[in-house]
């Protein structure tokens, strides 16, 4: 039964405890769960972007082996042969020869001897281009001053993107040049293999931002990338920037041929990210169920708590209630036992003079007096309101008794049979049926029988009283574990909410002036109280009352 629900301190405390309890949980289990995230993001980050990085580094490692084989090729060519016999179609055919057939293949399409003034004076390759003049090209200039040129990518007369090698030799007759066309395509596929995963790009880029290989998503070769080379620095820079998307795009760049290309490397970080996102997923998910978790058992807990909690407080004041009862009697016990001593000496002399006033009417002389009825009628009124007096006095004097209750051997069951033989007359003359279910085989107890009677007739002449004519009474006994169990039940007027607090007090009675003492409840429950017992009830208005007196069970000692 949820008792607590029903009252407002235990509702707030129920709320308090479930706020704290969650607050103190929750809070350290998202803080933890985001900075898990947060530490495992940045992990995550900084693993794409060293990627990123070491990629740009390999791979512009790789082109810068291209580049410089090919130059040793060149210039092992010009170091190991004259001026004047490659300058000879045929010598250089030869040579042309060679380097393609023996070397693998090395993407060089032409090969052409250039003198000082700038006259192609031979021509390997697939054009006819013996005879041309590069004097005034920026690139000769460049390569008699230096003596190795790499030039950017270019369509030249083959409307195809390639780009020279040019590297200068010196003999007798001055400073002559062998320039060499490489295949662009060749270098482009060594680019693409570092545009890996599915957002990974790799291209080239000249000084003018123009793209010297193909990139894989947005421009073609030789098309303006966009990106402004001179704000990256001397290293392998890095950038980072967001697209549309959200998404940081990571970038890194190698310098490449003496800062005038550089190769760039980049990567989204979304899709590459996916696992971050499924274990982000899978922490929420982790943290959501641990909150539901504790949730659950936060308020299954607390309603538990407080359930019993309210259940033990009950107990306490009804305990409580008990105790103020019988606080009250015990000074209404003092008190009673000073006044029926005073008041029983008196009422005895009383008694014993309304006698001999009885006895002396008895002579002629008085029966003969015109008042003899009225003296002998005042004279048993007096007779019966002392009887009356005594028996309040007696009934208080129920408190009073210091002494332990007289044990003997009791029979609850022949206790209740004899008494409601006494009252069983009255009853039936009001028309009142008194039933009798009684546990057979109840044990024998240790206890006080007229006590006992006395307090049976108590509630018995109750019970009769709230009936007041045409009802029945029911007397039930029990055994309950080591208590036993006497209720009696009538389907009288009932006792009001309000009366239920009041009827074990003493002198409290609701019946006419001189039909109640008030006495009856209070020293019955004084009674069985002596006796570890207790008297309980419960009572509903004009539906019925049931006493249930509970006797604790005394093996009586062997005798
Ligand atoms: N079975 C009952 N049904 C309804 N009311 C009851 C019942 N038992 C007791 N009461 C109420 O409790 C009051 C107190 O009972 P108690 O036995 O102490 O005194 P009383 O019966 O009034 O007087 P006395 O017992 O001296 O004749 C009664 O006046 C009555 O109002
Ligand atoms: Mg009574």
């Amino acid at each position: 039964m949820e008792i607590y629900v029903r009252k407002p301190l235990y509702r707030k405390l129920q709320k308090r405890i479930i706020m704290i309890t969650l607050l103190v949980c929750f809070i350290p289990l998202i803080l933890l769960g985001g900075i898990i995230y947060y530490q495992f993001a940045n992990v995550y980050k900084e693993k794409i972007e060293d990627q990123v990085k070491y990629k740009a580094k390999s791979e512009s490692n790789a082109v810068k082996i291209f580049l410089k084989e090919r130059t040793s090729i060149l210039s092992t060519i010009v170091d190991t042969n004259k001026f004047d016999f490659l300058k000879q179609q045929d010598n250089l055919f030869n040579v042309f020869e060679v380097i393609n057939h023996r070397a693998d293949n090395l993407g060089i399409v032409d090969l052409g001897i250039i003198d000082n003034t700038g006259q192609q004076l031979a021509y390997a390759g697939p054009y006819n281009l013996k005879g041309l003049n590069y004097e005034e090209q920026p690139w000769f200039n460049e390569v008699m001053a230096k003596g190795v040129y790499i030039s950017d990518v270019f369509m030249g007369f083959r409307k195809m993107p390639h780009f020279i090698i040019a590297v200068s030799g010196y003999d007798r007759s001055g400073k002559w040049i062998l320039r060499a066309t490489i295949d662009s395509d060749i270098f482009n596929r060594l680019v693409k293999t570092a545009q890996t995963g599915r957002t990974g790009d790799a291209y080239i880029i000249n000084k003018e931002g123009i793209f010297q290989t193909a990139p894989r998503f947005t421009g073609k070769i030789l098309e303006n990338s966009g990106i402004d080379i001179t704000t990256l620095g001397e290293e392998a820079s890095f950038e980072e920037n967001k697209n549309t998307d959200g998404d940081t795009k990571y970038y890194a760049g190698a310098w490449l041929k003496n800062n005038e290309w550089l190769l760039v490397i980049s990567q989204e970080t979304g899709r590459e990210m996916s696992g971050l996102f499924a274990t982000r997923n899978l922490v929420v998910g982790i943290i959501l169920f641990g909150c539901l978790a504790i949730v659950i058992t936060t308020v299954f807990t607390t309603r538990t708590t407080l359930n019993r909690l309210a259940e033990a407080d009950e107990g306490i004041s009804e305990l409580n209630a008990q105790l103020i009862q019988s606080d009250k009697l015990a000074a209404l016990g003092k008190m009673a036992a000073g006044i029926a001593h005073e008041v029983n000496n008196p009422l005895a002399v009383i008694g014993e003079k309304a006698g001999w006033m009885k006895d002396l009417l008895e002579d002629e002389e008085f029966q003969e007096s015109e008042n003899f009825k009225e003296y002998l009628t005042s004279i048993e009124k007096i007779e019966h309101h002392v009887e009356r007096a005594r028996k309040i006095t007696h009934n208080m004097l129920g408190f009073a008794r210091r002494m332990e209750p007289h044990l003997d051997d009791v029979d609850l069951n022949e206790i209740l049979i004899q008494t409601v033989e006494l009252l069983e007359s009255h009853a039936r003359i009001n028309n009142i049926e008194i039933q009798k279910d009684l546990q057979e085989d109840l044990p024998v107890i240790a206890s006080d029988q007229s006590q006992l009677q006395q307090v049976f007739m108590n509630l018995i002449n109750n019970a009769i009283d709230a009936i007041g004519s045409n009802g029945s009474i029911e007397i039930k006994t029990s055994r309950v574990k080591s208590n036993l169990i006497i209720s009696i039940k009538d389907n009288g007027e009932g006792i009001s909410a309000e009366q239920q607090r009041k009827v074990f007090d003493p002198f409290f009675t609701t019946k006419a002036a001189g039909k109640g003492t008030g006495l009856g409840l209070s020293v019955s429950f004084s009674l069985i109280e002596k006796m570890g017992g207790t008297i309980t009830f419960e009572s509903k208005k004009t539906e019925g009352t049931t006493f249930h007196v509970t006797l604790p069970v005394v093996i009586p000692e062997k005798k």
